[in-house]
């Protein structure tokens, strides 16, 4: 596989998960996950993880993957969309509750474990259906914790994220 070959696999395996979870970030709001419930003291996921946002981000990955299908006619990409959309959410929802459970607050930061818990998740869901070339692998680990800060930044700068991480 040449290196473009590489970015390309990466690109199309990765892109519902990004699509998920910015959407998480436009749309969310209102209703918590938890409910505002609390474990032993503390908010079990807290406000960040809300319903509209786990809905919206995992519909709008799938409309993704649905448009990577329907531009590749490679139908592969309906079922891995759906996979690494829920994957990517249940990833970043998974570490909020970890997150919560050593004392961090909402929107506290965690370096690594913020820009990679969704990528994680959607690579372990993704895999039930299609596991990466170890190129792609590394590609997506290497390059999505820069992409996943500067879009952070930006969505802090326009007024749609609490923090810039
Ligand atoms: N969001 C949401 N539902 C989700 C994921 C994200 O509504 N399932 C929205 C929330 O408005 C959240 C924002 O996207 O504040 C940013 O997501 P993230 O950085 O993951 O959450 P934080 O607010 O930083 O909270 P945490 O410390 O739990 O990660
Ligand atoms: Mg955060």
């Amino acid at each position: 596989m040449t290196g473009i070959e590489i970015l390309i696999e990466a690109f199309l395996y990765i892109l519902p998960a990004y699509i998920a979870n910015c959407s998480a970030v436009i749309f969310g709001g209102g209703k918590p996950l938890d409910n505002n419930k609390k474990y032993k003291g503390k908010r079990i996921l807290g406000d960040g993880k809300t319903i509209k946002g786990t809905v919206f981000g995992i519909t709008c990955g799938f409309l993704t993957g649905l448009v990577i299908t329907l531009a590749t006619r490679n139908t592969i990409f309906l079922g891995l969309g759906l996979l690494v959309s829920i994957g990517a959410i249940s990833g970043d929802i998974i570490a909020s509750f970890f997150k919560r459970r050593i004392g961090v607050n909402r929107g506290g930061p965690v370096p690594l474990l913020d820009q990679l818990d969704f990528v994680f998740g959607a690579l372990i869901l993704g895999s039930i259906l299609k596991i990466p070339s170890l190129w792609a692998f590394l590609a997506i680990i290497i390059f999505t914790p820069s992409i996943h800060l500067t879009t952070n930044l930006i969505a802090y700068y326009i007024g749609l994220k609490k923090d810039p991480w």
